[in-house]
């Protein structure tokens, strides 16, 4: 098949796909037949037997999973408990996503998890879940426990190959975080956007690639708290309570950083960032004056901004009080958006 067909077919899966997809989904008319001990209800393709999809249809209970399935999918039913041993003839079970079920913490207890030695990803989005899941295996990669109703979190101890975490849209407060993530070695991505944080977790691992902490309720950054992530890339702070007064002045001066979002707070200056910041959104804050020093420490032929894109719309800065020396500092803009 050329790259042309190729493209073309990705296209039309494309536009096939509803809701659920995402990257390691393909549409039911690929099935084809099913295996013939995949359980009766569900279907495992014949051109990929380690799979079994049972997703959207009403299931209460976790059905029959026959030995050598290695990735199951059963989103979208009524499941509203898993018996300890569901999973007893698939103990290598590497991937269980069971987004959009019922599950309530009381009714996953034991080491139903924890006995799945190869699980790398679980999922557990859109459920009822108002702690996260423990105990958790070793293996595990890929946690996500998003649009659940989680206040508290226990630890991940010894989860050492744990890289990416969703916890966007719980109702997750300080206290219920506490120490959750420390000694978590591999975490590069961690999302707790959409909870009730008033302060910045302590003890995040310093392999955090990624760190989003948006709609909160955080209104200070502790004196270099961003100094121990040595490759943070992207980091979102939008739609918090941050002003001017609860950022110290080189909170931002991140060497790693390319992404910095700061939106929908309330600040009256722009904080100081690192030459190295590629995307900076400022908008619908409180912003008064624009100062080149908070992008530039000294001009000169190899000392600009790397900005790309910098928004300061909803802000009180207008096209009129830009300094005129903004552009030796901002050479490679390509898009600032004011009112
Ligand atoms: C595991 O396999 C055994 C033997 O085939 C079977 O009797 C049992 O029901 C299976 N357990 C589950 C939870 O599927
Ligand atoms: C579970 O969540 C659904 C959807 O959020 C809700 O309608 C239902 O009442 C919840 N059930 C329990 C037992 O909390
Ligand atoms: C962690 O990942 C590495 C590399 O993939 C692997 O060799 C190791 O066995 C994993 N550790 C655990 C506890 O699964
Ligand atoms: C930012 O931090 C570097 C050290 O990483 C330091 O040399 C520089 O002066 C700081 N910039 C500002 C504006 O404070």
């Amino acid at each position: 098949m050329n790259l042309g067909a190729f493209t073309l077919l990705l296209a039309l899966i494309g536009g096939a796909s509803s809701q659920y997809y995402d990257d390691y989904d393909f549409p039911l008319s690929m099935y084809g037949r099913s295996s013939p001990n995949c359980a009766p209800e569900c279907n495992c393709p014949e051109s990929f037997p380690t799979a079994m999809y049972c997703d959207d249809l009403k299931l209460k209970s976790v059905p029959m999973v026959p030995p050598g399935i290695k990735y199951l999918y059963l989103r979208n039913n009524q499941i509203d408990h898993i018996d300890e041993k569901a999973f007893e003839n698939v103990t290598d079970l590497q991937w269980l996503i069971l987004d959009h079920n019922l599950l309530e913490n009381s009714k996953v207890k034991g080491k139903i998890f924890s006995k799945l030695k190869q699980l790398k990803k679980l999922h557990i989005n859109y459920n009822n879940l108002t702690e996260s899941v423990a105990p958790l295996p070793k293996s595990l990669e890929d946690l996500q426990l998003t649009h659940n109703k989680i206040t508290k979190l226990g630890s991940f101890e010894g989860l050492v190959n744990l890289t990416f975490i969703h916890l966007q849209h719980n109702q997750l407060k300080d206290d219920g975080i506490s120490a959750a993530f420390k000694g978590l070695k591999s975490l590069e991505y961690l999302d707790l956007s959409f909870n009730q944080m008033t302060k910045l977790p302590s003890g995040l691992p310093g392999s955090l690639l990624t760190l989003y902490l948006d709609n909160n309720k955080i209104s200070n950054i502790p004196d270099e708290y961003f100094k121990r992530f040595k490759g943070l890339q992207y980091l979102r702070l939008s739609h918090n309570e941050l002003a001017d007064s609860g950022i110290p002045g080189n909170s931002f001066n991140v060497s790693s950083l390319l992404e910095l979002d700061l939106s929908y707070n309330k600040l009256k200056n722009i904080p100081t960032v690192h030459e190295n910041l590629e995307n900076y959104y400022l908008e619908v804050n409180e912003l008064e004056k624009f100062e080149v020093r908070s992008f530039c420490k000294i001009l000169g032929p190899l000392s600009y901004s790397k900005i790309k894109h910098l928004r300061l719309d909803g802000n009180h800065i207008t096209q009129t009080s830009l300094p005129p020396d903004m552009y030796e500092c901002l050479r490679v803009a390509n898009e600032i958006t004011l009112n």
